[in-house]
Formats: structure tokens, C-alpha cells, sequence
């Protein structure tokens, strides 16, 4: 790729990314290198993979000098090894925004980086045929992040933006991870992602090279812009209904997989998760790709299932919007379970509640059946 080389690494030894996010297939940590007349290194990787990665990058390099280390974004699963690099690398100006040289700092205490460049929205560094012409994206996922735009091979090094769970060593479909990676990490930030792709629109860009996952071309590349274009507006991606539940006894169960059924049974495309041992990132990026949501749980404590309301919370934290939600609740003797959800879903903008909400009495032999025929007739 016209003397740019990635030379990042995988990790199959992380269970949670970022702490918290499941990643069965690994996940990729993306370095690049610029060979010009000047050289340039494009970020550096997770702690754990120091050693492996300097030695691909004095492979890379094969004693020549570094000129620069740009510095897309200060988290710490690209810029861990900043300080571990410029002790090898004396002649190395880093390149990138104030506010990460103040992160930076911050991580590494105030002597790192000796050699500075600070660079600002719309700066440009030249590499000879190369160069990098730098903006901002800020909340993309930190607020100090760069994307660079590499003009003469038409590239945009795009941060976090992108990027996907799973090492690139396994090969899987880019939506569902990417999907999961988009709305679990940046969703929250929707408006900053639009901004980004408008800054992005104005760019005649052939090729994405993100931070984390595969290098995004021709069909790849228009499949991944059509995807963020739908996620950073909240627009559901397709028709369809993700069912998300809790349940006790299993007759919660019971009505929410009834439902379900009925759904399947009109050719509606239907995801059911149960929340207290499916993937809660999974379920939260299911619920942002499909154009209705069916949340069913018990009354509990006064109040809703622990883990629904943990996974609704984890809705509105993204500005879960424009979608249709339906409620299903359960209580023995005084069910309030819909009106809990209703409640905490109140901070979302455009939602259309469906009605009926369907109440059950202890089991299935409150008419459960019959119920989850008239909200499916609903949907
Ligand atoms: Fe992949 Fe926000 O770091």
C-alpha cells in the first residue's frame, strides 16, 4: 500500500476490552508506518505487546530514523508504549494535538517527547510524496482525538472511528462487531460522529485505516460509510425487533419467546436476548440496529428486574432514539413494571410507545398466549 505498512499486533490474551466489553475473537491494535523521505510512525499499541511491536517496528525500519510518532488519540490501547519508543528513538518528534500533549503529560510525566509538533484542524505534515493533513474529532472517541487525511493515496487514518472488535487474524463478518464496537464505545456521541463524517465527505477517501480491526476498501469501505452514516444519526439500520428480556420462573420467558414466535411467523426479523446470560453489548447494538424494541421483565423490589434496568440504562447512556418499544411486564400482585420501564426511558427522544402494553399475571395461563398475539398484531 504505496510504502504504508501496518505494523500493529493482535491480542488473543484480553477477555474485556476496555474492562468491560467482551471479546471472544481478540481484538487488533493498529500501528502505521509511513516510509517517505521522511518517516513517520502512526501511533503505538496496548502495553502488553511492547516488546513484540518495537521489534516489527525496528524490523520495519531496519535502522533507519524515525522522524516522526503521530498520535492519533491518548487511550491508552494505542499510546501505551510513547514513552517505551522515544527511549530508543532520540531523533523522534511527536506529532499531534495540545490536548494530548497535555494527556500525555499526564501518563507519562512532563520530560516525555522532548520533541514536539503540535498540530491543529487542517495543519498538514509533509513527508515528501506523502502527508498528513490532520482534523479534529473530538469525542471520537476522546476529546482530543486526530484523524489524518494521507492525500496521495487518497487514506484517512481514522482514529477509533471504524474500528471493530476481533483480532485480524480471525476472520468474521465487520457489521456485528463493528456494530457492538460503534454503539458500546462512541454511541453516546452521535453528534461528534456526524460531525467527523461530514469532515469526511469533504475528502475524496479510497481507503479507511482505523486503530483497531481490518483496512476498509471498495465494497468494504461503502458498506462501513453507509453503516455510520445510519449509527452516528441513531437511524435504525433495517426493519426488524430485538427482544430483550428477564425472567424469573421462566414464565416472563415464556411470553417474551411467544412474541418472538409470532413475529417470526410474519417474516419480521426477530433478536431475543435473554439479559441475565446474553451479551449485554449485544443486546444494547441490537437494539440501535433493529427498528422496534419488545422489553419484558417482572416487577421486583417495587420496581424492575436489576438487570433490565441495567440494560435500559445502558440505552439511554447512548441516546437510544427514534425507535418503537413495546412492554411486557409481569407481577403476581401489583405489576408496575412497564411503568418503570416507561419512565426510564423517559430521557429518549422520538420514541413511539406501542399499545397495548401487555400485563401477565404470574404465568402463561393469564391468557400469555393470546396477549402475545395481540402485541405482535401490534407490531
Ligand atoms: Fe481504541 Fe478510544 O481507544
Amino acid at each position: 500500500m504505496n510504502n504504508i505498512k501496518n505494523i500493529g499486533v493482535n491480542d488473543h490474551a484480553v477477555d474485556l476490552f476496555e474492562g468491560q466489553y467482551k471479546v471472544p475473537n481478540g481484538m487488533a491494535y493498529n500501528s502505521y508506518l509511513i516510509e517517505d523521505e521522511k518517516c513517520a510512525l502512526l501511533d503505538t499499541v496496548d502495553a502488553h505487546f511492547g516488546a513484540e511491536w518495537q521489534a516489527k517496528v525496528e524490523a520495519a525500519l531496519a535502522g533507519r530514523a524515525c522522524d516522526y510518532l503521530v498520535i492519533h488519540h491518548m487511550e491508552p490501547d494505542h499510546s501505551a508504549n510513547i514513552a517505551r519508543f522515544l527511549s530508543a528513538h532520540s531523533e523522534t518528534t511527536v506529532v499531534t494535538s495540545a490536548q494530548a500533549f497535555k494527556f500525555m503529560e499526564q501518563f507519562f510525566g512532563s520530560t516525555v517527547a522532548p520533541k514536539r509538533q503540535v498540530v491543529k484542524e487542517g495543519d498538514i505534515l509533509h513527508l515528501g510524496v506523502h502527508s498528513l493533513q490532520f482534523i479534529t474529532a473530538p469525542m471520537v472517541h476522546w476529546p482530543e482525538v486526530l484523524v489524518s487525511y494521507e492525500a496521495s493515496t487518497k487514506t484517512l487514518f481514522s482514529a477509533d472511528a471504524f474500528g471493530k472488535f476481533g483480532a485480524l487474524d480471525v476472520d468474521e463478518p465487520w457489521d456485528d462487531e463493528a456494530r457492538r464496537y460503534y454503539i458500546g464505545i462512541v454511541g453516546k456521541f452521535g453528534v461528534q460522529a456526524q460531525a467527523l463524517l461530514k469532515k469526511a465527505s469533504a475528502l475524496d477517501i479510497q481507503r479507511i485505516c482505523p486503530l483497531h480491526g481490518p483496512i476498509l476498501q471498495n465494497t468494504a469501505l461503502t458498506n462501513a460509510l453507509a453503516k455510520y452514516t445510519a449509527w452516528a444519526s441513531y437511524a435504525s439500520e433495517e426493519d426488524g425487533v430485538t427482544v430483550a428480556y428477564t425472567s424469573v420462573y421462566g414464565n416472563t420467558r415464556a411470553v417474551a419467546l411467544a412474541v418472538a414466535d409470532e413475529l417470526r411467523a410474519k417474516g419480521k426479523s426477530v433478536a431475543v436476548f435473554d439479559l441475565a446470560r446474553d451479551d449485554m453489548s449485544s443486546a444494547i447494538a441490537s437494539s440501535f440496529r433493529y427498528s422496534t424494541l419488545v422489553l419484558a421483565t417482572t416487577t421486583y423490589n417495587g420496581s424492575i428486574f436489576p438487570i433490565m434496568h441495567t440494560f435500559i440504562e445502558g440505552l439511554v447512556e447512548r441516546n437510544f432514539q427514534q425507535r418503537r418499544v413495546a412492554f411486557i411486564e409481569n407481577g403476581t400482585w401489583a405489576p408496575l413494571a412497564a411503568k418503570v420501564m416507561k419512565d426510564l426511558l423517559a430521557p429518549c427522544k422520538n420514541l413511539t410507545l406501542v399499545e397495548p402494553v401487555i400485563t401477565v399475571r404470574s404465568s402463561e395461563l393469564d391468557g400469555g398466549k393470546a396477549k402475545a398475539q395481540t402485541l405482535a398484531a401490534a407490531l
